[in-house]
């Protein structure tokens, strides 16, 4: 999509704004805001940068075993990014996170982090990594800046590891968490995605190693955003999750949730640790979101699930930096969002990107 122009996504919206027609008055939203509010009243300060599309893991949710990446030419360079973090920055964004593919393949990421922690405004910036070169790079990240780090981790066992990630190297994993830990990163929250047949196995041992080892488990509710065959009956649900883990593990309660993050947050009663569901299917927290991505290859994504892009590489390289014209890309992106995912409706069509291609 150019830049500037807008297309609707499922759900036709009122994009038309305060030239309608309609009685609009001064408080409500418009697309020229200053701040990224979008057609429902959400604002966005939250950025989601993909740095590359490769990953040394192939992990059947999220893309296919024979898998073409992109050419590195095609990439944002790290210079290319801080600029548009810089240009979002002016519009509200201040929390960053780094994703892939896995962002940890991406050489010398601790160089963006350090050029992202000192843009004025960024208050907060995170890593979601799946571990494999965490042993290796923990260090650099930490003296770069970064403490917020999520590993992505479905199972302790090789074998299912295997099995999940069509690859091994569950030990390495392990000392990534290990070494992120003596690094000094907190909090560190290990991320599983929760499928019926599989999950069942491995909720109970990733609860009690995460308890122990003073890591916030999470889990996700399997979502159609891969490259496999989705079902609603493989998504092994958090009401499930909590169930099991209460039974097996120790009994939980409800704990603090910050109502823009996607988990419900949940504490052991002996205040051993906490536990959290990111039920994107069976409770969509697309009434609060309040995120925006930015692909490896320069697009603009105003939810996981859009079917459209708004192009900014093209923006970015232009040898004079357009910042205007990169703020209204990123408002009108904003804009032309829709309510929510639509998983669960008959309408839901799946986006073309996999999710290594968008960033998880
Ligand atoms: P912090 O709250 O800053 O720790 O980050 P986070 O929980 O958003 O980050 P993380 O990357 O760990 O996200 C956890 C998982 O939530 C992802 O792996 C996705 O599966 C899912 N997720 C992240 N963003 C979205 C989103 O915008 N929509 C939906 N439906 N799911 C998302
Ligand atoms: N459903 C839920 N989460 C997914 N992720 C990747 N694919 C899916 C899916 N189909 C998560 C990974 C990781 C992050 C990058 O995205 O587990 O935490
Ligand atoms: Fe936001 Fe889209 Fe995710 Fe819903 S599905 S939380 S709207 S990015």
């Amino acid at each position: 999509m150019d830049s500037g122009q807008i297309r609707t996504g499922r759900r036709p919206l009122n994009l038309l704004g305060p030239n309608s027609g309609a009685p609009v008055t001064s408080s409500l939203p418009t697309p020229h805001s200053p701040l990224l509010t979008d057609n429902f009243g959400r604002s966005h300060n939250n950025l989601r940068v993909s740095v590359t599309d490769r990953c040394n893991l192939r992990c059947t949710y999220c893309m296919p075993e024979d898998v073409t990446f992109r050419d590195k030419s095609e990439l944002l360079t790290f210079e290319e990014i801080t600029s548009f973090v810089r240009v979002a920055a002016t519009l509200g964004v201040n929390k960053v996170r780094l994703t892939g593919g896995e962002p940890l393949m991406r050489k010398e990421l601790h160089k963006l982090v350090r050029l992202i922690a000192v843009v004025p405004g960024i208050l907060d910036i995170g890593v979601t990594t799946n571990g494999i070169l965490l042993a290796e790079q923990a260090e650099a990240l930490f003296d770069a800046g970064l403490r917020r780090m999520n590993v992505s981790l479905d199972t302790l066992d090789a074998t299912r590891f295997r099995e999940l990630t069509r690859r091994d190297g569950v030990e390495k994993v392990l000392a990534g968490l290990a070494v992120a830990k003596r690094a000094g990163f907190a909090p560190i929250k290990v991320n599983a995605v929760a499928i019926r047949g599989f999950a069942e196995h491995d909720v109970v041992p990733l609860a009690r190693y995460c308890r122990d080892n003073g890591f916030e488990l999470r889990f996700i509710e399997y979502m159609p955003i891969g490259a496999d065959s989705w079902e609603r009956e493989k998504v092994f649900f958090a009401s499930e999750i909590l169930e099991l883990i209460g039974r097996e593990v120790g009994e939980l309660v409800p704990a603090n949730t910050d109502p823009s993050a996607p988990a419900l947050d949940f504490a052991y009663r002996d205040g051993s640790g906490t536990v959290g569901v990111i039920a994107s299917v069976s409770r969509p927290f697309c009434h609060s979101c309040n995120r925006i991505r930015l692909t490896a290859d320069g697009k603009l994504r105003n939810c996981l699930f859009s079917l459209d892009e708004t192009d900014v590489k093209d923006l970015l390289r232009s040898p004079s930096l357009n910042e205007e014209a990169i703020k209204n890309a990123l408002r009108q992106s904003v804009w032309a969002k829709w309510e929510g995912h639509e998983i669960n409706a008959a309408t839901f069509v799946k986006p073309d990107r996999t999710m290594h291609a968008i960033g998880g």
